[in-house]
Parts: structure tokens; C-alpha cells; sequence
């Protein structure tokens, strides 16, 4: 893979991006695959001026948390394959703790990371083709390579549901001559009864699929989509083949959810209902309440108040909420608009569900709940990073009552983590104060 040397380095830290960190001759060498306390010779991919961007090769001293990885490919979906899963937690935890404290001056009081089962948990996978051994293949992205694929028959993350429908559609697509140039991806949605939603993303025309796809009894539907070869995202610029129902439906603590391949829908769904019981706890009896990033309402209608308020910008994700408000009988009001753009200000007693994307909550949003704080905030994040630097800012109008954090990616550096705050008196009633005095 590399053009460079290799290099021999000792690691000394895991980085909170899932890398080893080392050093060798005055640059940081940051390694996947590596461990902390290991010594091994690390392939060069990237070479920049203060850095160098490694994956492992033989490794010369092991790390006591080293285990073998399950599978080949284990670099691209989920690189802490090789950490024991007890240690793995153990990281979790003290690197979001050391990343509030030393970047963004916040202590955290001590947390344990809930976790779970820590593989065939994903609902969700995209899959990308290539030309393999004996054909069409699945395949994966390379880390550290984005042109170069990896063969693989499936993948350890995915529900066994989401594994054997992606082999029935690249056995359909081999019958079918398809070449793996034509095709950009393929993402499979599974549900806990084992039903599958397909979606196949394609940048030139192929032989009709669909008819064979009908056969299949767990794969409820399927879409082909023309999806711009320029671009690498799958989306879809067109329809061009669909059978069956691409909506499928979930229970999630005991209430019914549909979505789309489309809407936002959580992976790790035993963990998200953890994760959602402990919101619960905190939304207790409110009378009202906002979901902010509300996706198919799953939060909000698990965790209703007497009144609940949506805020979802997806059309497809807020035609799902409604719907899901509806079939559950929850009270509710529905903004289809950005946060940012929905309230000037929400009402003082109200308790606040915020579960962004990675990018965190938007400054209009955070400049709004500053203004005028609500009672109590209940933070979900993906992104410990962009939760932290919101946090940051709240805390001139917030304490922190509780934190907590979930294990929604297991083998992966990624973790879940749930903040509330609740307004300080002091804050707003001097804030208040200065206000009438200025009116
Ligand atoms: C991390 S998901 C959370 C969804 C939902 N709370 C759940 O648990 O399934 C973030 C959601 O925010 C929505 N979103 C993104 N930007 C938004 C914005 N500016 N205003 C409102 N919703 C937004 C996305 O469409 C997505 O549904």
C-alpha cells in the first residue's frame, strides 16, 4: 500500500479518533491497528509535515488488551476488533473524559459505558462492489485508501438478516452480468423480525433485477436508484426499478415505528432503548416537551410528556413522525423545518430533547437557548466532540446533573453519550434582571 518506509515505533496513547499514537524522528505517528504499549512496524500511508498516518504491520511487542481480529477486513468497519472488549470501554470512557477536560475545560463526573452484544448489532450497512475471485463481490472501502476495495462475503457488524440478503443480491447481479463499474453501492436496512429494506445505487443502466429480488422471503423491498457517478454518496438523482415495500417497521420499548430507506433511524437498537430508558428518567413527568432532531419521532414518542413538540428538517423522516405520533396516540405539533429556524425561543418550563447530527447543535439554536434557557436540556450526541464545545457554551445558563455514555458502535472508536443540564437560578434570574432593566 505504501510508497514510504516503514518505520519501527513504540505507541504510547490511544487518540480519540481510534489511532495509536507514537512518535519517530520529532513527527507523531499515528497508527491503525495499533495498541498503546505496543512496539511494531507501522506501513506509512500518508507522509505530512509534523505527521505520519500509519496502519500496522508486524508487531514486535504486543499489548496485554491485544486479541486476534474476527475478520480480514476488520480495519475498515470497525479497527478495535484487536482490543479486548473490556479495555475497550475502558478507553471509551477515559478518552471522552480527558477530551472535556483538556480541550474543552469541562469535568465530567465518573461514568461507566453501557455496553451490549458487540457484534451482528448493525440494522444498517453499505455495502460497495468490486471484481473478486470468483466475481461480482461485496466490498468495502480501504482505510486510509478511498479508491481501493477490500473482497468480503459479508460482515461481523451486520444482523445476519442484512448478510444473507446482501449475498442474494450479489448472487442476482453476477446471474445478471452486472460488472462492479456499474454500480456505486448497496444499503440494506434489517428490522428485529429480520425483514430487510435493499436499496441499490447504480450509475449506468442495468438488466432489470427486481423480478428475482421478489423471491426472496426476508427482503421486503428493494429500489434501484440511478446515483451520480461523480459524486461518492449514495444518492439517488432517479428511480429506475422498485418491488415490494421499502418501509420498514420496528419496535422500540414496546411502541411501533415505521421508516423508510431513506428516514434517520438508530443502528444498535437494544442499546438505543438503554439509551432511551435513561432519557426517560429525566424527562419524568414534564408537561411539555421538545425533540429537537426529532428523525421518526422514536425519542419524543418513547419519552412523551403531556404535550410534545417535533422539530425534524428531513421531509421524509418528519412524513414517518407523523405518522408514528399518530399510530402511537401521542398529543403533539410537528415543525418539518430546521431547529434553527423553528422557535425564537421555547417556553421556560419546558424540558428539551437535543440529539444532533455530528455536527452538533446549530449557534442559532444554542444562541436561543441561551437567551431564554429552558428549565432542563437532555443532550444525546454521536459526536463527544461537538457535544463537548456546545456544552461549553451552555454552561454559563446550565449545570450538568447527569452524564452517561452508550456503546452504540461496539469494535469501533465511536461512542453514544447522553448530557443533562438543568438551568442554573442564578443564571437566568440575573440574566432576566439585566434584561428588564435594558426594556
Ligand atoms: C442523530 S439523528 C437523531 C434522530 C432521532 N432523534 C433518533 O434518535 O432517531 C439527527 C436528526 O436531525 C435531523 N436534522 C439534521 N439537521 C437538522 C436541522 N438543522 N434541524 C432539524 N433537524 C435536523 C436529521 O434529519 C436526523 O433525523
Amino acid at each position: 500500500m505504501a510508497q514510504h518506509p516503514d518505520v519501527r515505533v513504540d505507541l504510547q496513547r490511544m487518540e480519540f479518533t481510534g489511532q495509536a499514537r507514537g512518535k519517530f524522528e520529532g513527527k507523531a505517528v499515528f497508527v491503525w491497528g495499533g495498541l498503546p504499549g505496543e512496539t511494531l512496524t507501522a506501513r506509512v500511508s500518508k507522509r505530512q509535515r509534523r505527521s505520519l498516518s500509519c496502519v500496522a504491520g508486524e508487531i514486535h511487542v504486543p499489548s496485554p488488551h491485544r486479541i486476534p481480529p474476527c475478520e480480514d477486513h476488520y480495519l475498515t468497519c470497525s479497527p478495535w476488533q484487536i482490543l479486548s472488549e473490556e479495555q475497550e470501554l475502558i478507553f471509551k470512557a477515559s478518552l471522552v473524559t480527558d477530551l472535556f477536560a483538556q480541550r474543552f475545560k469541562l469535568e465530567l463526573p465518573q461514568f461507566q459505558v453501557a455496553s451490549g452484544q458487540s457484534f451482528a448489532y448493525r440494522n444498517k450497512l453499505e455495502f460497495s462492489f468490486t471484481e473478486g475471485t470468483d466475481g461480482l463481490s461485496l466490498a468495502f472501502f480501504q482505510r486510509e485508501s478511498h479508491r481501493r476495495k477490500i473482497e468480503l462475503d459479508g460482515c461481523l457488524l451486520g444482523s445476519d438478516a442484512i448478510n444473507r440478503a446482501a449475498r442474494f443480491v450479489r448472487d442476482v447481479l453476477r446471474a445478471n452480468q452486472v460488472a462492479a463499474g456499474q454500480l456505486k453501492s448497496l444499503v440494506l436496512r434489517s428490522n428485529q423480525a429480520g425483514h430487510v429494506a435493499a436499496a441499490l445505487y447504480v450509475t449506468e443502466a442495468i438488466a432489470p433485477v427486481c423480478d428475482r429480488i421478489a423471491d426472496n422471503p426476508i427482503i421486503r423491498g428493494m429500489r434501484v436508484f440511478f446515483s451520480n457517478p461523480l459524486s461518492p454518496a449514495s444518492i439517488a438523482s432517479e428511480l429506475l426499478e422498485e418491488t415490494g415495500d421499502s418501509v420498514l417497521e420496528e419496535q422500540v420499548l414496546s411502541r411501533r415505528f415505521r421508516y423508510s430507506d431513506r428516514s434517520f433511524f438508530q443502528v444498535n437498537i437494544p442499546m438505543y432503548e438503554q439509551a432511551i430508558l435513561a432519557i426517560r428518567q429525566f424527562v419524568a413527568d414534564s408537561e411539555l416537551v421538545y425533540d429537537l432532531y426529532a428523525g421518526v419521532g422514536t425519542i419524543g414518542i418513547c419519552c412523551e410528556g403531556r404535550h410534545t413538540v417535533f422539530i425534524e428538517s428531513d421531509e421524509d423522516s418528519a412524513r414517518f413522525l407523523r405518522e408514528n405520533c399518530e399510530r402511537n396516540g401521542v398529543q403533539a405539533d410537528i415543525a418539518m423545518m430546521p431547529a434553527e429556524k423553528a422557535f425564537d425561543a421555547i417556553p421556560r418550563d419546558a424540558c428539551v430533547i437535543l440529539d444532533p447530527p455530528r455536527a452538533g447543535i446549530h449557534p442559532r439554536v444554542l444562541k436561543r437557548l441561551m437567551a431564554s434557557p429552558p428549565q432542563r436540556l437532555i443532550y444525546m450526541s454521536c459526536n463527544p466532540q461537538t457535544q463537548g464545545q456546545d456544552l461549553s457554551i451552555l454552561q454559563t445558563a446550565y449545570r450538568l446533573v447527569h452524564f452517561s455514555a452508550f456503546n452504540f458502535f461496539p469494535r469501533t472508536p465511536r461512542v453514544e453519550t447522553l448530557a443533562v443540564l438543568d438551568r442554573i437560578a442564578d443564571a437566568s434570574a440575573s440574566r432576566k434582571e439585566a434584561t428588564d432593566g435594558h426594556g
